[in-house]
């Protein structure tokens, strides 16, 4: 039976030194999660500090890229290669809706972004907006992220993603998450949604104690 999944999405957000200071709060704490898949997925600013001191620590942390480049390495100022992303990280989220929103991400984009991806080796956690998006069959991981749900405290009913998931079902082998302002007071209500392994949390995966509290009541 596969590990029950929590994967944090800091958007931009954190330092190296704050980074530093998150993980040494889960170095000290009482809560057991080798049990759990738990995955980090910080800026790329800070994925070799984190990587640095999941390995000091001894931390069963994986780590993951927000985003990759749909290019190879070479001349693309400013992108960063599916490839260098490898050295440090083994998942990436790809297709988040902020990318989409912001930055004007296409679905033919984000295929290109997975094929990139899976050619290195990297675990693909690709996010989608409703039952109706663009689902690639090679995508490892899907999370629901309906996105009037993001960063509004309103995340979606146990009962509306239960509905989603029967869909997504057949449509995909992936594992399904769900994400959307999932907090430590809420994530008990979704245990009986059949299909769900786990959850893509933003805001709440900001404070260690918080996160803490979320890899401890899933
Ligand atoms: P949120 O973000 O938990 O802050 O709503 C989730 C996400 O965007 O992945």
């Amino acid at each position: 039976m596969a590990k029950k999944l929590l994967i944090a999405n800091w958007k931009s957000h954190k330092t190296a030194l704050e980074a530093s200071d998150f993980f040494n709060v889960l170095k000290d704490s009482q809560v057991n999660f080798e049990d759990k898949e738990v995955v980090i997925c910080p800026s790329f600013t800070t994925l070799s500090t984190c990587f640095n001191e999941i390995n000091t620590l001894h931390l069963p942390v994986s780590l993951g890229a927000q985003t990759i480049s749909s290019h190879d390495e070479g001349a693309f100022t400013g992108e960063i290669s599916a490839r260098q992303i490898k050295e440090f990280a083994t998942y990436v989220i790809i297709g988040h809706s902020e990318r989409r929103m912001y930055q004007n991400e296409s679905d033919k984009e984000i295929s290109l972004k997975i094929k990139k991806a899976k050619e290195v080796g990297l675990i693909v956690i690709l996010c989608i907006q409703d039952e109706n998006s663009f689902i690639d069959e090679t995508a490892d991981i899907v999370a629901y992220e309906p996105p009037s749900a993001i960063g509004t405290g309103n995340a979606a009913e146990p009962l509306r993603v239960q509905g989603v998931f029967k869909k997504l079902i057949d449509k995909t082998s992936a594992r399904l998450l769900y994400g959307g302002s999932i907090t430590s007071s809420d994530i008990q209500s979704y245990s009986s949604v059949k299909g769900l392994e786990g959850f893509l949390v933003g805001g709440a995966s900001l404070n260690p104690h918080e996160f803490l509290a979320l890899i401890s009541l899933w």
